[in-house]
């Protein structure tokens, strides 16, 4: 039997109820599927912060690098927002994305057909949907150096380095050939000399692709096709801001951020978890959406632990239950014929997966 070992990284806010709905599900697939996860838990976010100092102990980063994956919840929360920047529980995530080496977020986004009324984009626009989009991590303006927070002044600064394009358009180029063969680089190479580098790079890598269409498109006009016509995306290639913006942009296509899941991989061990926030506002009531977290275990079952048969009964087992009219509050009003808490309708989701 096949032993994995998975660092638990709850979090704040509503991280910890909607991680341990995940984990419910993940010991439902496990029996079914015949394989062994054990958990270890770690802190990070506001809550390391408040135990240890630091929003990113050092236990944490070498738990995490001692794993096969690292499941993660949501950071960040009101409490925590007037501490000094690398103080604060974003730069936890930040640190330890960077630690990990994991320079490749993948999300995808697809309509589950029973809640394309929860969107507030026309039903007929959205029906089959199903886009990708692949966000460079671990480099571009969230990283770049020199950055300075002044009195009267303040900067940032976009770099990308060849070698960091090159290798986060393999993975876009490697992800389309799984899929429908069409990667979009988007960039704003029309302004930005770093999106030139970007632009010219991608190009270069597309020749290994003959049969992958690429097509550019610049960020601003993206926005507005993510909205006006979804469908016309497959894989969506871009940097770190730009996929941060676009990647928000795009949960709304599915009808609730709730439902997103990320993985981000690249490194030697995949980080798995969902593309909200932590909802502080909502936290401890029992009525968030752990759906998303659901949907990034799978995601990890697949990528991290290549585990696809038990991914494949997660995200079958999620549909039904959509389906079949469970629903969190977020999406009462969308064919719900139950209403659920958060443990409630992980431990349906669950059920489901044993008996599919
Ligand atoms: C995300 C989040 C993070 C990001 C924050 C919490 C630092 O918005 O994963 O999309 O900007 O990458
Ligand atoms: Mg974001």
């Amino acid at each position: 039997m096949n032993r994995y070992k998975i660092a638990i990284i709850k979090g704040d806010g509503i991280g910890p109820e909607i991680v341990d709905e995940a984990i419910k599900v993940l010991d439902a697939v496990s029996a079914k599927e015949n394989f062994e996860l054990n958990y270890e838990e770690y802190l990070m976010g506001g809550c390391a912060y408040d135990v240890k100092g630091v929003p990113l102990p050092a236990e944490t980063v070498e738990g995490c690098k001692n794993s096969d994956a690292i499941l993660f919840g949501a950071i960040g929360g009101e409490k925590w927002d007037n501490l000094e920047r690398h103080l604060r529980p974003e730069s936890g995530l930040l640190k330890l994305r960077s630690e990990l080496g994991v320079f490749a977020n993948l999300r995808p986004t697809n309509v589950f057909d029973e809640l394309v009324d929860a969107s507030t984009i026309k039903p007929e626009v959205l029906k089959g949907v199903d886009l990708f989009v692949v966000r460079e991590l671990t480099g571009g303006i969230y990283f770049g150096q020199p950055r300075e927070k002044g009195i009267d002044r303040a900067y940032n600064t976009m770099v990308y380095t060849k070698e960091e394009i090159r290798r986060i358009a393999v993975v876009a180029f490697e992800s389309a050939m799984k899929r429908r063969k069409s990667v979009c680089s988007v960039d704003k190479a029309n302004v930005l000399e770093v999106s030139q580098l970007w632009r010219e790079t991608v190009e270069e890598v597309a020749l290994d692709y003959p049969e992958v269409t690429l097509s550019h498109m610049y960020v601003d006009n993206a926005a507005m096709q993510l909205v006006r016509n979804p469908k016309q995306f497959d894989v969506i290639l871009t940097g770190n801001i730009f996929g941060d913006i676009l990647s928000d942009e795009a949960s709304m296509i599915s009808g609730s951020i709730g439902l997103l899941p990320s993985a981000s991989v690249g490194g030697k061990v995949g980080l798995f978890e969902p593309i909200h926030g932590s909802a502080p506002d909502i936290a401890g009531q029992g009525i968030s959406n752990p759906i998303a977290t659901v949907m990034s275990a799978a995601m990890m079952l697949r990528f991290a632990l290549n585990e696809n048969n038990a991914a494949e009964r997660i995200e079958k087992a999620v549909q039904m239950v959509l389906k079949d009219g469970y629903r969190t509050k977020d999406l009462a009003d969308y064919g719900a014929k139950e209403v659920c808490s958060t443990s409630e309708i992980g431990s349906i989701i669950a059920d489901y997966v044993a008996k599919i």
